[in-house]
């Protein structure tokens, strides 16, 4: 049996329909910006393995630094006990992001990150024994896939099973120049209420949507007015954390100041999984008590593994050499040129750029959707021609290691332009 065949008899994929998905790609070697198959056929990771991998494959500092974990400590139970490489990744988060952040939850992923932002949240209150149950969210979200996640994403047909299981939230529209008006005001509307608990949003860019983007202004407003009436607000950066949008966090771009953030992701520099959730002083503090239910009674079997956090400290040190700051400048810059050239292409409806992200929404009459049958056929195109990149809907889009080099990126940009002419 090759490995496909072995692959059919025993795994099952994700966000996948088994019978009548084409053949999985089989990756055995991955170094740098490159992903390598069992032909030793290679292709371009241009969206970083589903975000992930900052810093490319087989970083050798990251290696370096997980090896030495794994023979000093490779795990514990994080309940009554804590570690070195627990407490310096929580500093080092802790120090990178606005001063208002004070407390890290450790979870597994980004699902997990925002159910327990979200449990924060719904707790806080709870404790104060003021009783507000709702949350607003962005339309076109992606929070995770967890129930309490799912409940604050977009719904459809991704979680209509299981819709009858979720809380109570109000969706506002995603915030555009023409309707910022009645999105205000609905926002408004909705925290008039006092019923409000929290408000989660993709910060700046709404990744699984198709990277949609809106401005930093844009954002202040709608945490403004979540602020006037008490509002927690949480800002998912699962996706956004670690420089994709230009900074260090998209949050580094409003001036107000979310009480959670959600990171995971990038926070390894995309090796090994683990998430974080960070707290406000002010929320930590409304878990004190000498009643042991007032506490977050939440963990996980890998809370806080110390190979994972000691890639998150490795993951923190890379991003602050001068070396990756340049090459990260050096992709936003090579994208705005590209972005001007590609912007003229008749299939090209709209093109959008927000640090290193880049997308490109073609011309499709179904709009942007998930299940864009654009998406198929650009998917095998680049296959075929070298280049790994799974476009959203109608949206395809670059979202890149760090390492990668000007050629690698003009040869992605090449074959998206000749599929474009194709
Ligand atoms: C903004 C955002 N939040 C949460 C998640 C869920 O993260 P995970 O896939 O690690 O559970 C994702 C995943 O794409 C995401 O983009």
């Amino acid at each position: 049996m090759n490995l496909i065949q072995k692959d059919k008899q025993y795994v099952w994929h994700p966000f996948t329909q088994a019978k009548t998905a084409n053949d999985p790609l089989v990756i055995v070697k991955g170094k740098d910006a490159w992903v390598y198959d069992e032909n030793g056929k290679k292709y371009l990771d241009a969206n970083s393995s589903w975000w992930t991998i900052i810093h490319g494959h087989g970083n050798t500092y990251i290696a370096d630094k997980i090896n030495q974990q794994f023979l000093t400590l490779d795990h514990s139970v994080f309940a009554g006990v804590t570690h070195p490489k627990a407490i310096e990744s929580a500093q080092k988060i802790v120090n990178i992001l606005p001063d208002n952040f004070s407390k890290v939850f450790f979870s597994d992923n980004g699902s997990t990150a925002v159910e327990v932002a979200l449990k924060m949240v719904f707790q806080y209150w709870y404790n104060k024994g003021v009783h507000k149950k709702k949350i607003i969210a962005i339309e076109g979200s992606y929070h995770g896939d967890t129930f309490g996640s799912m409940s604050v994403s977009q719904r459809g047909y991704f979680n209509q099973p299981f819709e009858h299981l979720f809380f109570e939230v109000d969706f506002i529209p995603f915030p555009t120049s023409d309707n910022i008006d009645n999105v205000l005001k609905k926002m408004k509307t909705l925290v008039n209420s006092e019923q409000v608990a929290g408000f989660i949003f993709e910060p700046l860019v709404q990744g699984a949507s198709g990277m949609r983007m809106y401005a930093p202004k844009i954002l202040d407003q709608l945490l403004q007015i979540a602020k006037s009436k008490n509002v927690l607000c949480i800002a998912d950066e699962v996706m956004t954390g670690f420089y994709r949008t230009g900074t260090m966090f998209a949050i580094n771009q409003i001036q107000e100041k979310p009480d959670i953030i959600c990171l995971s992701k990038g926070i390894t520099g995309g090796v090994l999984p683990i998430g974080f959730t960070i707290a406000t002083q002010t929320i930590f503090d409304a878990f004190l008590s000498d009643d042991t239910t007032k506490a977050l009674l939440h963990g996980h079997s890998f809370t806080a593994n110390p190979i994972s956090c000691s890639a998150v400290c490795a993951n923190i040190e890379l991003l602050q050499q001068k070396k990756i700051q340049q090459q990260i400048s050096n992709i936003v810059k090579q994208h705005q040129l590209f972005a001007l050239e590609i912007k003229q292409h008749p299939m090209v409806a709209e093109v959008r750029q927000t640090g290193t992200i880049l997308a490109i929404e073609l011309h499709n009459q179904a709009g942007t959707t998930y299940f864009s049958n654009l998406k198929d056929k650009a998917y095998q195109y680049f296959i075929q021609r070298g280049l790994l990149l799974r476009p959203l809907g109608n949206v395809i889009f670059i979202n890149p290691p760090y390492c990668i080099s000007k050629n690698e990126l003009e040869f992605a940009y090449q074959i998206i332009t000749d599929f474009l002419n194709n």
